[in-house]
């Protein structure tokens, strides 16, 4: 059985998220109109749906949506291995490609990912993660947009979850072993 954890305050709060989405997304609309492309925005499953709907909600730029869905495993001393459960269907090859993470924990996932959307020949591929957690980098990941850099804490809500649980908090909090 997976042991019980207790949630506290809210770490961070659903309108400190929203401010935070809102800016994220100009951003990337200040970056990407320019271009007067299309961009291909890959969201993670699961995780990070709700972040990624959010910031849809605010792009401006003409966008194509497509999901994948992976999960990673780091053995004793290993590089870790990433398993891809989900690919993409939607041609990617020659467009801008923004991946969506809700967080970027070891690095693993997102490298991995960005690494194989890579072989699909974008004409450019960014990673944008709600989340960073620096402290638990093991290999080095270009976070292109970040919203929020957080402690080695493990969090959870907003899309985030404890064995699938409290996906849907509206806010992030922190979780605490009982
Ligand atoms: P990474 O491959 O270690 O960077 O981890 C990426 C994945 O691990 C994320 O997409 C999350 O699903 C999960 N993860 C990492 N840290 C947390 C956390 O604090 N809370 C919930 N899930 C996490
Ligand atoms: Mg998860």
């Amino acid at each position: 059985m997976t042991p019980a954890i207790k949630i506290g305050e809210p770490f961070i709060t659903a309108d400190a998220i929203r401010l935070r989405v809102k800016e994220m997304a100009l951003q990337i609309n200040q970056d990407y109109t320019p271009t007067g492309r299309a961009l291909s925005v890959i969201i993670v499953l699961k995780g990070a749906c709700f972040f990624a709907i959010d910031l849809l909600r605010h792009l401006t730029v003409s966008t194509r949506l497509d999901f994948l869905q992976a999960s990673s495993y780091s053995g004793m001393g290993s590089t870790g291995e990433v398993h891809l459960h989900k690919d993409i269907t939607m041609p990617i090859a020659g467009t801008d490609v923004l991946l969506v993470e809700d967080i970027v924990d070891t690095g693993l996932t997102a490298s991995w990912l960005l690494q194989h959307l890579s072989s699909h020949s974008p004409a450019s591929v960014r990673l944008c993660s709600l989340l960073d957690k620096p402290r638990g980098r093991r290999i080095p990941v270009k976070i292109d947009y970040v919203g929020f850099v957080i402690p080695d804490e493990f969090v959870l809500g907003y899309g985030l979850d404890y064995d699938e649980a409290y996906r849907n908090l509206p806010a992030i909090y922190v979780a605490k072993p009982y």
